[in-house]
């Protein structure tokens, strides 16, 4: 039985696979809409969520199978003082897979050592979200024709943003990429994924507080919200909350093919100017988290279509 919570526990090829699985749902959604007939999910969010849940919850239906779960740690036990432990043991022998999402980095690891089904990360604290990664895959996938020979600018708070964290590591496994990480200097990318994944694979990364110095350079501007909740001091985040507003102004030195994407929700960082632009992907990069998420509850079931 697998689960996923780091996406490094997804090789290149299982990624394609999945691109494969999500393309093929994508060309003919009724061959999979009873592919879960009788399967359950159950969605134990401890923090809150719209797109990620949702999406999972319309993945689920759209292969024919059942949703239960909670949205608020709450409205769970946790509110009683239940361990993580105890919930996803319990929750094992109401649902064939779990898609978790905690505040605590490590929660949900902990939670697939002692689940009897599959776990799925769904994003703890400011450490990792594979499925979000999933997500962007399938759009730079759909967006470029490759994943090889790109430059990915990474912007807004790259220090809590755990979307960014996951992106890094799984594109990092693919030939000629380069990253443009832009923050503010107290949002920086934690030198532990500096050391760990850019410096200890030799791959090439620029460090700048500047977007328009390398915006003409981009393929891919990734940007991202500032993780208000992760702030242990409210000053401090209305500080730094708007460092970054991409505006129509910004983007005149950008290559005309290049893709912007935002994990969502958005709040001042993509003007709303933006989104009629061909190169805003924000919205349909939610679209495409449905379909791998799709995609990865088939290859954790074991379900072939
Ligand atoms: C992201 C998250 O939860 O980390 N949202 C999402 O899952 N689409 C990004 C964010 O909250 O800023």
């Amino acid at each position: 039985m697998r689960s996923l919570i780091n996406i490094l526990e997804l090789s290149a090829e299982e990624i394609a696979g999945l691109i494969a699985t999500a393309e093929d749902i994508i060309a003919d959604p009724k061959k999979y809409a009873e592919a879960c007939h009788g399967k359950k999910l159950a969605t134990l969010f401890f923090e809150p969520s719209t797109r990620t849940r949702l999406s999972f919850e319309a993945a689920m239906y759209e292969l024919g199978g059942q949703v239960l779960g909670f949205s608020e740690a709450a409205s769970s036990s946790a509110a009683k003082g239940e361990s993580v432990s105890d919930t996803v043991k319990v929750v094992s022998c109401y649902a064939d897979i779990i898609a978790m999402r905690h505040p605590k980095e490590g929660a949900p690891l902990v939670a697939s050592m002692k689940a009897d089904v599959p776990v799925i990360n769904a994003g703890d604290g400011g450490h990792n979200h594979p499925t979000q990664t999933l997500a962007d895959l399938l759009t730079i996938w759909r967006e470029k024709g490759r994943f090889e020979n790109l430059t990915i600018g990474l912007c807004g708070d790259l220090k809590f943003g755990r979307t960014v964290h996951s992106l890094i590591a799984a594109m990092s496994r693919y030939e000629n990429v380069k990253f443009a990480l832009v923050s503010p200097e107290e949002l920086k990318l934690p030198s532990y994924i500096k050391k760990d994944i850019l410096q200890r694979k030799g791959i090439p990364y620029t460090q700048t507080t500047d977007l328009e110095s390398v915006m003409p350079e981009l393929d891919v501007l990734y940007m991202t919200r500032v993780q208000r909740e992760r702030f242990f001091n409210e000053d401090e985040y209305v500080r730094l909350k708007d460092s970054y507003i991409l505006t129509p102004e910004k983007l005149k030195t950008a290559k005309e093919s290049l893709s912007i994407l935002h994990p969502l929700p958005r709040v001042n960082e993509i003007s709303v100017a933006i989104d009629d632009d061909p190169r805003a992907c924000y919205f349909k990069q939610a679209l495409n988290g449905k379909y791998m998420r799709m995609a990865l509850i088939l290859k954790l079931l074991g379900v072939k279509v």
